[in-house]
């Protein structure tokens, strides 16, 4: 079975009104009835899942967190409630929620747990926080390893892992822009090996291994060829109709080939 390749839109906590979102919605869903080859996926701040969902029929609906259970938790968004909006991605340990929200790989492990018990796909997010020459970072693996731990198989299709070197993110400190497809590269090749020791290479080839961190039209089609990636986080350039309409041309471009 063919993967499609995954663009996904985090929208952060970006805009600052549901009008606005509305607007992005449409852009998103112009390009996903296009580029049927894509899987899109639009993921907005809870406040607008459902004017955002409302846009959407052949994108899909993201959720940029998730909690791993329902009642008294203040604040907290269940893996139900996210369902009942339609929501079928739940974006999971982003750097910003592990360095500014005290998240733990603990608590990244219940989450994940919870997505893929509900059903839901999971986007697990890793990366090192400093750049480094040569070797790979070992917390990239610690992350992976750690999130997948007692997870099976049979869970192995419903879990994206989206790899995003903190420096290349396009609003952290000291920001350095974008890894290289060649980092990137021997990044999944990295990540591949720690989902195999967990799931089996065969479990391992059903995860697919996307690149997020100062993305844009121009440099997208690389990660995808160069770099193998199965996929592209897209942040800043998300939240600019003609920046995300530009880069899933190029990516379905690179998907056609
Ligand atoms: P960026 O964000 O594209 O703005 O670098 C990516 C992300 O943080 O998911």
């Amino acid at each position: 079975m063919v993967m499609k390749k995954i663009i996904i839109a985090n929208w952060k906590a970006n805009p600052d009104n549901a009008r606005h979102a509305a607007v992005l919605a449409a852009a998103v869903e112009r390009q996903a009835a296009r580029y049927r080859t894509l899987e899109i996926v639009a993921a907005p701040p809870f406040p607008f899942l459902a004017a955002v969902g409302a846009k959407l029929r052949n994108a899909r609906l993201g959720s940029q967190d998730i909690f791993w259970d329902g009642g008294a938790w203040t604040g907290a968004v269940s893996a139900a409630q996210l369902k009942s909006l339609g929501v079928s991605h739940a974006i999971i340990g982003h750097s910003e929620r592990r360095m500014h929200m005290g998240e733990t790989d603990a608590m990244v492990q219940k989450k994940l747990r919870a997505a893929l018990g509900a059903g839901l796909a999971a986007v697990l997010c890793v990366g090192e926080r400093e750049r480094q020459d040569g070797g790979m970072d070992a917390a990239v693996g610690d992350q992976v390893g750690s999130a997948l731990q007692g997870l099976s198989r049979r869970h192995a299709r419903q879990l994206v892992i989206a790899y995003e070197p903190v420096w290349a993110i396009s609003t952290a400190a000291g920001n350095a822009g974008a890894d290289t497809p060649d980092h990137a590269f021997r990044a999944r090749l990295y990540i591949e090996k720690t989902i195999a020791s967990v799931f089996g290479a065969r479990g391992a080839a059903g995860v697919r291994v996307i690149y997020g961190g100062s993305v844009t039209a121009e440099n997208a089609p690389a990660f995808l060829r160069d770099g193998r990636m199965d996929g592209l986080l897209v942040g800043r350039a998300s939240l600019d109709a003609k920046k995300i309409g530009a880069v899933i041309r190029s990516a379905a471009e690179v998907a056609r080939r």
